[in-house]
């Protein structure tokens, strides 16, 4: 069966519940497809209000990060369950930024992938090399070990339903795009893997998006690659343009 592609917006620290609400109505109409998955994965404030605004069309909102536990005393993180009570389906897990700023780990990347599979949320999991990493030519044993650790104890059946963002840190927000090939090559390992670690079953469902300074000018060749199911889109999601990637 062939992959179903999948644009999701990465809004990051961006938009008040009110800008969300305009935001989504100007790109309702802009993003409306039926052959494509659109995902607006917004701050945790902005969730509801963009969900209203949302209704009726074929935009999903989703979260951008969220805790491994269901309550307790956490102050400040947001759970799974409020995530699922809001009617999300999509979480964004491991994002680079989070790794940088907030200390995350593989271990707690694996954490929250277990738990959000657990509440049926669909792990958006993201995996990326720095540039010197990448000089360093460990690109590859790098993105192993975050995808390694990320999927440790998740099942195939799981694994299935993921969705895994290839994002090189020297991409995000930069305006340096990875190469349509070095976006590929990565992302055609990462399917490889997938089937090292499951079977080729899994990783022939596994959905593999490309992130990082992805426009409207460079999604069409990136997305029509034979590994690349879409993308993950951080500042263009915020324009009209974000329409464009989605119709690419
Ligand atoms: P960018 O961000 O498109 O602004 O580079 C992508 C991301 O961080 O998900």
């Amino acid at each position: 069966m062939a992959r179903r592609k999948i644009v999701a917006g990465n809004w990051k620290m961006n938009m008040t519940p009110t800008q969300a609400v305009e935001l989504v109505n100007t790109l309702k109409p802009l993003v409306k497809t039926n052959d494509v998955d659109v995902i607006f994965c917004v701050p945790a404030i902005d969730i509801i209000p963009a969900m209203e605004a949302a209704k009726g069309s074929n935009i999903n909102i989703g979260a951008e990060n969220m805790y491994f536990e269901d309550s307790g005393a956490y102050t400040g993180e947001i759970s799974p369950l409020m995530l699922v009570d809001a009617g999300v389906k999509y979480v964004i897990i491991g994002h680079s930024e989070r790794r940088e700023y907030f200390g995350e780990t593989d271990e707690i990347v694996n954490k929250k992938v277990l738990k959000a599979f657990e509440h049926n949320l669909t792990p958006i999991v993201c995996c990326g090399e720095s540039l010197t990493q990448r000089e360093q030519g460990v690109t590859f044993d790098l993105i192993r070990q975050q995808i390694k650790i990320a999927f440790q104890n998740v099942s195939a059946e799981q694994a299935q339903t993921a969705v895994i963002a290839y994002e090189p840190i020297w991409a995000i927000g930069t305006g340096k795009v990875a190469t349509t090939s070095q976006a590929q090559e990565v992302c055609a390992a990462i399917r490889v893997l997938i089937s090292e670690i499951y079977d080729q079953t899994t990783a022939l469902a596994v959905r593999i998006q490309y992130g990082g300074s992805v426009t409207a000018d460079t999604a069409a060749d990136l997305f029509s690659q034979p590994d690349i199911d879409g993308g993950l889109v951080g500042g263009a999601s915020l324009k009209p343009d974000f329409g464009k990637i989605v119709n690419h």
